[in-house]
């Protein structure tokens, strides 16, 4: 590995995350050994990408304060104002790139965000995390090539405080600090999600999806059995989300009998 100690433009991490990290190195598996912090960057996403065909090891970690181009799933953007959100990229090496892992993943968040603050979200498939129909953090995962060693960046954001938003994210999104009415630490949250982030992957890589799927069922109850339209290539197709299979698509049951939605996201009617 010839990661550098500080890959360039990076900064020493802020005190509070230095001392929550190095407090919680038992908790976090593989994961959080190496953490890098910078101010701004356009996307941890990329960032990260760039480490991992460095060869930098599964678990390290890109964190930013604020993102100038933060990236959302279907090509969307991720609204990162400064110091208002956690946004977050992990290397990570699976054993093998499946969509559940995606799936673990929001269940980790789900759980970190309630070990933390008491707050239950529901999860829109694949890995949305909602309060009521108010969007609170989103998951992106992309992998890279097999030349590249088959790495998995699996980048999260999640609204802390309301900061500044766009108008037309403003109704359809929240944060932990207005659901809640009182601060959250960022830093607490960060060790929280990487705690939970740790033993859901180790799931994954271990053989033990069953559990993962049944956790993920019921986060995402409470958007469960609810009518749902996407796209196809034929048109909008209509049915009613009714569970996720052993790999993660979601079933749908149509007028036509059953559907399984594998990517892009479904919409509610
Ligand atoms: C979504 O719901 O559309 C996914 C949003 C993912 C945003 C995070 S913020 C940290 C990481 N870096 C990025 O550029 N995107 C992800």
């Amino acid at each position: 590995m010839n990661l550098p100690d500080s890959p360039i433009g990076s900064h020493p991490l802020p005190p509070d995350f230095a001392s929550e990290i190095a407090r919680s190195t038992g908790r976090l598996g593989t994961l959080a050994r190496a953490v890098y912090w910078w101010p701004e960057l356009d996307s941890t996403n990329r960032v990260a990408a760039a480490l991992a065909d460095e060869d930098a090891p599964e678990g390290t970690v890109v964190l930013a304060d604020a993102q100038t181009a933060g990236r959302g799933r279907l090509g969307r953007t991720w609204h990162s104002p400064a110091g208002a959100g956690l946004y977050v990229s992990v290397v990570l090496r699976p054993a093998a790139v499946s969509s559940l892992v995606t799936l673990a993943a929001g269940v980790a968040l789900a759980e970190a965000v309630h070990e933390l603050t008491g707050l239950r979200c529901a999860l829109k498939w694949p890995n949305d995390l909602y309060v009521g129909p108010r969007k609170l953090a989103g998951i992106l995962a992309e992998a890279g090539s097999a030349a590249a060693g088959n790495h998995v960046i699996l980048g999260f954001g999640i609204n802390v405080s309301a900061g500044s938003r766009p108008q037309d994210v403003g109704a359809r999104a929240t944060s932990l600090e207005e659901e809640l009415g009182r601060p959250v630490s960022r830093s607490a949250l960060l060790v929280e999600c990487l705690s939970a982030l740790s033993a859901r992957y180790d799931d994954v890589q271990h053989g033990r999806s069953a559990g993962v799927l049944a956790a993920w069922r019921e986060w995402a109850a409470p958007l469960l059995k609810r009518p749902v339209e996407w796209d196809t290539a034929g048109g909008v197709a209509r049915g009613v989300a009714e569970d996720v299979d052993a790999s993660g698509g979601l079933i749908v049951r149509t007028p036509g009998g059953t559907a399984v939605v594998v990517a892009g996201e479904v919409r509610w009617r």
